[in-house]
């Protein structure tokens, strides 16, 4: 089954999360000269309308990239930032990256890009969106099934992006597997989950399995918009990151607050950040 479409929710509070610890990670790989691999899982169609009858329709993103546009951000935001303002040169929101759209702009010419995508219809956008780009090679494939038969990467540094639509319960046990596999075949990666708080037990199962697995180096980063409320759908994002760039926890310790402060819909709104499992 694959009726989940991005497009209707580009650019809302959990992409603004997702991507700007996507930037961060990008931005610490670029510390060395040395050729890495970024990996997109579930990589949707790259870049989406913003005045597209989707995103029209849910008008998410009024309350994500929406409340940011235009603001004075702390530093921490800019390379997330700056690859946003790149689709919109004349300063009018109407473009949003994609994860693949917003890596393609923080990598550099000797990088990698591998990106699968399922769906009829987001597949041959994406295609469409990197048809110039030598880098970036994409596979209509199931994106567990393609990670772990391209791990480990050759470059042996980079890191991999997890973000399913969470359509079907059994998602969740696909992610803990699809992860594990990866991780016994490329211990050193850096791999970045994504998960929405819509049923808080969903997440206690991941943080359960992860924390069973003998896997080491997992920093959980979380933002809540408003307090869990199932019946309201999703209040909040976050993500689990294996083998973080040793800078994660502390830029994230400044940004939580911020985005907290700009995306937060109630008082319950708030913050975690927290070592699953420490080194
Ligand atoms: C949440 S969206 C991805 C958004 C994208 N990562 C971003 O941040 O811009 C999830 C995507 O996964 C795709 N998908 C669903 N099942 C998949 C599978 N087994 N393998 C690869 N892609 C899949 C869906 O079609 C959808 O486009």
């Amino acid at each position: 089954m694959l009726s989940y479409r991005h497009s209707y929710h580009a650019g809302n509070h959990a992409d603004v999360l997702k991507h700007s610890v996507q930037a961060l990670i990008l931005d610490a790989l670029k510390g060395k000269d040395k050729p890495f691999v970024y990996h997109d899982t579930h990589s949707g169609a790259g870049r989406y309308d913003l005045k597209d009858a989707h995103a029209e329709k849910t008008g998410e993103y009024v309350d994500g990239i929406g409340r940011l546009w235009g603001q004075d951000c702390p530093e921490i935001l800019h390379p997330y930032l700056k690859a946003v303002k790149a689709l919109n040169p004349n300063g009018n929101l109407r473009y949003y990256p994609g994860s693949p759209r917003l890596a393609a702009a923080l990598t550099r010419p000797q990088d990698r890009l591998m990106l699968t995508e399922l769906h009829p219809s987001d597949h041959p956008r994406l295609v469409q969106e990197f048809a110039q780009d030598k880098r970036v090679r994409i596979a209509r494939e199931d994106g567990y099934q393609c990670l772990k038969a391209s791990l480990p990467p050759k470059e042996r540094r980079g890191v991999v992006l997890i973000d399913p639509p969470y359509e079907l319960k059994g998602e969740y046990g696909d992610l803990v597997k699809g992860v594990l596999e990866g991780v016994k075949r490329w211990a050193t990666g850096t791999y970045a989950l994504w998960y929405p708080v819509v049923y808080r037990q969903d997440i206690d199962f991941v943080e359960r399995r992860l924390k069973a697995s003998g896997v080491r180096k997992i920093l959980k980063i979380e933002l809540r918009v408003t307090g869990d409320n199932a019946e309201r759908g999703m209040t909040g994002s976050g993500m689990m990151v294996i083998n973080p760039p040793w800078k994660l926890e502390s830029q994230m310790t400044e940004l939580l607050p911020y985005l907290v402060a700009q995306l937060g819909q109630s008082p319950q709104a708030g913050f975690t950040l927290e070592w699953l499992v420490a080194e």
